[in-house]
C-alpha cells in the first residue's frame, strides 16, 4: 500500500517533514493562470466533517513550475501533480509542460470540477488530450457525485488514464446557528472528512468492479482501519486529507494502527486484503452483525436506536 496526502490538504513547503512520512507527495491543484480562491470565510466545521470553499487557490502553472517544483523536488519524495483546467485543450497544456520535468513522478488530473461532473465523455476527452501529452503517468480523480462512477471509470480508463483518485469533496452547506445564513461565503462548499467515507468506500468498490487500474482511496481516513477498508474495497493507495488539518503526525500514526489491524487479523501483508470485499463471505454474518460491524464503526449511537426500533 502506498501512503498519499489528498490534493490541498498538505502545503509540503511548510510542513516538510510530514511530507517527508508519505510515499508520496500530491500538490494543490495547479490551473493555467494563478487564482486567488474564494474570499473567506472558505472553511467550516460541521459535526460530520469539514466543509472547504477555497476554490482551488495557488500561483499558476509559470510559478509553480519556475518556484515550487524545484523546492518540491528537493524534498525527496515522488511528487504527484494535481493539474485543472476549464477545457481539455488547458488540461494537455498543463500536462505538456509538466512532461518536460524530471521533478514529476504522476500528473492527477482534478476531473472534479463542477464543469465536468456528471459527464463521462467529457472526462474521458480530458484524459485522452493528456494522454497525447505526456508519457506519465495519469490518475484521473473522480467525484462521486455522479450516477455512476464506474462508467466513467471505464471510460477513462479507455481513453489512457493509468489509475484513478477516489474521491474528490461533495457539496454540502453549514448555516451558522444563530443567523441562519450559510456559513461559507461562497454558500455550500465541498464536504471533506467522516461523512465521506462510506461514500468514497462505494465508488472504490464499484470502480475495482469495473476496472483494473490502480486506485488510491480517500475521503475520511482518520484510522488504521478506515485504509484497511479501503484497501478491501480495492484501493491499491490510500490518501490523508482533512485528518491532517488535525493531525500532522497521521501518516506514521496511521501505518502503525494498518500494521496492527494486519496483525490482529492475521494477515502477513496490505496485499492479502485488497480486494477482500469482493470476495464472498466465508460463514454466516450474525443478526449482531448485521447491524452494526464495520471493521471501523462510527456510527454507534445510530446502530443502537435503530435495534431499539426493531429495524
Ligand atoms: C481544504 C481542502 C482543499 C482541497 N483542495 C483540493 C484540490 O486543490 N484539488 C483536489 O483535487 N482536491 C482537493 N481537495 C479534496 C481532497 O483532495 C480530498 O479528495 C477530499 O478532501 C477527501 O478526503 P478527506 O475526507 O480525507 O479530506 C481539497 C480538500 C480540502 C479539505
Amino acid at each position: 500500500m502506498i501512503l498519499l496526502n489528498a490534493s490541498g490538504c498538505l502545503d509540503a513547503l511548510t510542513a516538510p517533514d510530514c511530507a517527508r512520512s508519505l510515499d508520496a507527495f500530491v500538490t494543490k491543484t495547479v490551473t493555467p493562470e494563478p487564482r486567488a480562491g474564494n474570499p473567506p470565510v472558505r472553511i467550516a466545521e460541521t459535526a460530520v466533517g469539514m466543509l472547504n470553499s477555497i476554490g482551488l487557490q495557488n500561483p499558476g502553472l509559470e510559478r509553480f513550475l519556475g518556484t515550487v517544483l524545484p523546492e518540491l523536488g528537493r524534498l525527496g519524495v515522488p511528487i504527484w501533480v494535481s493539474v485543472g483546467g476549464s477545457s481539455a485543450g488547458e488540461y494537455a497544456g498543463l500536462c505538456r509542460r509538466l512532461d518536460e520535468r524530471d521533478e514529476v513522478a504522476v500528473v492527477e488530473l482534478n476531473l472534479s470540477c463542477p464543469n465536468v461532473e456528471g459527464a463521462p465523455e467529457a472526462a474521458a476527452a480530458i484524459v485522452a488530450a493528456c494522454r497525447s501529452a505526456t508519457s506519465k503517468p495519469l490518475y484521473a480523480k473522480l467525484s462521486a457525485a455522479v450516477p455512476d462512477i464506474a462508467e466513467t471509470a471505464r471510460a477513462v480508463e479507455d481513453a489512457g488514464a493509468d489509475g484513478l483518485s477516489l474521491v474528490n469533496t461533495v457539496r454540502g452547506l453549514a448555516l451558522d446557528s444563530e443567523t441562519l445564513r450559510p456559513i461559507l461565503d461562497r454558500g455550500a462548499g465541498g464536504l471533506s472528512g467522516p461523512a465521506l467515507k462510506p461514500i468514497a468506500l462505494a465508488a472504490v468498490w464499484s470502480c475495482a468492479r469495473v476496472t483494473e487500474l490502480p486506485i488510491v482511496g480517500m475521503g475520511g481516513v482518520a484510522r488504521g482501519c478506515d485504509a484497511l477498508d479501503l484497501l478491501a474495497a480495492g484501493a491499491r493507495g490510500v490518501a490523508l486529507g482533512t485528518v491532517l488539518f488535525a493531525d500532522p503526525d497521521a501518516p506514521g500514526r496511521i501505518r502503525g494502527e494498518l500494521e496492527g489491524e494486519l496483525t490482529r487479523r492475521g494477515f502477513r501483508s496490505a496485499e492479502e486484503v485488497l480486494r477482500l470485499a469482493h470476495t464472498p463471505r466465508t460463514k454466516p454474518r450474525s443478526e449482531v452483525k448485521s447491524f452494526s460491524q464495520s471493521s471501523c464503526t462510527v456510527g454507534e449511537k445510530v446502530v443502537v436506536d435503530a435495534r431499539a426500533q426493531g429495524v
